[in-house]
């Protein structure tokens, strides 16, 4: 079994299943992509990938700016200290209420993907007495190629089709409240290759070129999106990008000569890259047996806790690696067993992380940790699936503990119809 070393002290007392956050990592992490990306530009962190307290309170003291798409992620946001004025606000369907909250918490800039969106947005402005910017954001006629989740050139609820706002400009125009300041195009997630990130940057330039001079807006601000990659539960480091920051300006250059004075604005969006090497799960062998001649390992965490959208035959299995909790073995090769089906505590056959997987000999009761699931992790889980606790999650700075919490999901009276 290969092994990951975690020194923290004080991690024994850590009660497993338990997601461990290291901030000197998210630091790094950051350092790097700011270092990958064309200056000036923005850069916002998306609370999607992992809303821990002290993970966004990290990246806003690094710079970023907050991309939130819910409630939940812009009060997390507020209350790690951004200012509004720092929050974009996305989402390809928001509720009346959560844009009027918002608002009236002074977001001033939203992402749109519709014209009834313009007008939504239009209306909780207007009820403030107050006027938003919004960004457009766009689907564009084809597909951005090396995705891992392609979101763009395929028929979605993101964003507003490019032949759509090109056909009918007058539609996504300003409104009373609202001036469009600018596109958004996001267009996929994890994108591992330099080149794929440059010919996706490359299409999102042209397509905001071609819509800018055909619609007449003035603009303002530039979201490129991101989908930088990163390792999801597999050993492995980020992968680097050495030459695009070069390559983006330069192609910047071409499009919007007026861009290193900010005309426009440039803006990144990054959650996956920001987090997911920060992150390992924790998790303990409850049972070891061999069923119809394979072997099965039960785990304290499973698709409740990681992967869970794979476990709903939404995404490919994740296949986790499985390391040993511990400094690495003398090069000593540990036994293996191959065909394992890697199952989780819950009571449906779905609950496998891996059937037939080649894992290390374990023990029950032996600590074994899944690495890199800062990002998807937790928040992207079935958390409340079979009423289990939740993991722990365990803020680490320079090998040292310095947050130990859990988020305690309790029923919620929404209406007052409780009958006397
Ligand atoms: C609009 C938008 N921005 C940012 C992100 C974050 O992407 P990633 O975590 O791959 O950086 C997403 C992910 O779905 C997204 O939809």
């Amino acid at each position: 079994m290969s092994s990951h070393p975690i020194a923290v002290a004080g991690l024994d007392e850590i009660e497993s299943p338990a997601y461990l956050y290291d901030l000197a990592e998210i630091r790094l992490s950051h350092a790097e992509l700011r270092a990958a990306l064309p200056q000036p530009s923005e850069l916002y962190y998306s609370l999607k990938a992992n809303p821990h307290p002290a993970v966004v309170a990290e990246l806003r003291a690094a710079g970023c700016l907050a991309e939130v798409s819910s409630p939940g992620e812009l009060r997390t946001a507020l209350e790690a200290g951004f200012a509004p004025a720092q929050v974009l606000y996305t989402g390809p369907g928001k509720r009346d209420r959560d844009v009027q909250d918002a608002v009236r918490s002074g977001i001033a800039l939203f992402s749109v993907d519709s014209p009834h969106a313009l007008d939504q947005l239009d209306a909780a402005a207007r009820e403030q007495c107050t006027e938003v910017r919004s960004l457009l954001r766009i689907n564009d006629s084809s597909p951005a190629q090396g995705h891992g989740l392609t979101m763009t050139g395929v028929a979605s609820q993101f964003g507003a089709d490019a032949e759509w706002v090109l056909a009918q400009p007058d539609r996504f125009g300003p409104r009373d409240a609202v001036a469009p300041a600018g596109f958004h195009l996001y267009m996929g997630s994890n994108i591992a290759g330099e080149d794929a990130l440059v010919a996706q940057f490359t299409q999102a330039a042209a397509s905001a070129r071609r819509l800018t001079d055909a619609v007449g807006i003035e603009l303002s601000v530039l979201d490129l999106g991101g989908g930088f990659g990163a390792p999801f539960a597999r050993a492995g480091a980020r992968p680097s990008f050495p030459g695009l920051a070069r390559r983006v300006s330069e192609l910047l250059d071409e499009t919007f000569p007026a861009w290193r004075e900010g005309r426009p604005t440039i803006a990144f969006e990054s959650g996956r890259y920001l987090t997911a090497t920060c992150g390992t799960l924790l998790t303990r062998v409850l049972d070891v047996k061999r069923s119809h001649g394979r072997p099965v390992v039960v785990l304290d965490s499973g698709i409740n806790h990681l992967g869970g959208m794979s476990g709903l035959r939404r995404l490919p299995p994740i296949v986790p690696d499985l390391l040993q909790v511990g400094e690495v073995m003398n090069g000593a090769v540990a036994e293996t067993v191959s065909g394992a089906i890697v199952a989780g505590p819950l009571c449906t056959p779905t609950d496998s992380w891996a059937r037939s997987a080649t894992v290390a000999a374990m023990t029950p009761g032996q600590l074994v940790c899944v690495p890199n699931v800062g990002a998807y992790g937790l928040s992207a889980s079935l958390v409340a699936f079979l009423g289990h606790p939740l993991p722990t999650e365990v803020a680490i700075d320079r090998g040292r503990i310095i947050d130990v919490s859990r988020l305690q999901l309790r029923r919620q009276r929404v209406t007052d119809a409780t009958r006397s």
